[in-house]
């Protein structure tokens, strides 16, 4: 009878063990890897199709990881990647990086558009998108020097209503010509 006993709680224990171990979260650095090819080991976009991460609000990268999964927001690879996380792990990857610096980008500009973008933004967007686009509050993602042609393409599916615009936002942008969108998002990707 003891035996037996002690044998139950020795099973019991090794359950447990085993269930904590494979419950255990994902170290957030493990999860960075999973995410550094396209978004740079410390969240530094590695090429123009691909925003940085680094100094992104923890709330902007849980919400867009949601959206992601869900398929709310549309993408070319991010939805079939966010499938595979639970919601702790996103909470793991906005706590990593949140954390990491700015990333600032070298790249071509329109001088003309920029200035022309500074002044738009100043009037439109501003409000938001905080800082000249460098600090994202919130669910608002950094606009600051992320890459020309990724702002292009999420202007696009924003306008073909393939991606949902916030409220607050579309008033503002629904007004703007082309031309006018074009300068923002140049001097965003201008902004260091
Ligand atoms: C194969 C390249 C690739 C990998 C790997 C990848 N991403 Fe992405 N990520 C993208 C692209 C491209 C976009 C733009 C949306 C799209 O088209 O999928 C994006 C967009 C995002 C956004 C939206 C940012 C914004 O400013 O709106 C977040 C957040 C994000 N990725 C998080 C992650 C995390 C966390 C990982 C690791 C688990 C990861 N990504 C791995 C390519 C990648
Ligand atoms: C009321 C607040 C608000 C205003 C005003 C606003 N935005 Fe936004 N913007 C947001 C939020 C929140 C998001 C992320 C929403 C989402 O998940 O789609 C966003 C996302 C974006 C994105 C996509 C960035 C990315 O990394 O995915 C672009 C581009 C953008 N805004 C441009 C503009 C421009 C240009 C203006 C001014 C004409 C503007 N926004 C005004 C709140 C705002």
């Amino acid at each position: 009878m003891t035996m037996k006993w002690s044998g139950w709680a020795l099973t019991a224990g090794a359950l447990a063990l085993s269930a904590a171990a494979h419950a255990a979260p994902p170290t957030a650095a493990m999860l960075s890897n999973a995410c550094a090819g396209c978004h740079g080991t410390n969240g530094g976009s590695a090429g123009p199709t691909m925003p940085s991460l680094a100094s992104q609000s923890k709330t902007a990268i849980i919400d867009a990881m949601k959206k992601f999964k869900s398929g709310e927001r549309p993408s070319t690879v991010m939805g079939r990647l966010a499938k595979g996380y639970t919601d702790k792990d996103f909470e793991a990857m906005g706590e990593f990086f949140s954390g990491q610096k700015f990333h600032p980008t070298q790249q071509p500009v329109d001088k003309a558009k920029v200035a022309k973008g500074a002044d738009l933004q100043e009037a439109n967007c501003s409000r938001c998108h905080l800082d000249d686009g460098k600090d994202g509050k919130d669910d608002t993602p950094v606009m600051a020097s992320q890459w020309l042609s990724y702002l292009q393409m999420q202007m696009e599916l924003y306008q073909s209503g393939k991606r949902k615009m916030p409220e607050k936002m579309a008033e503002k942008v629904k007004p703007l010509s082309k031309e006018d969108l074009d300068a923002l998002l140049h001097f965003y990707a201008s902004v260091k």
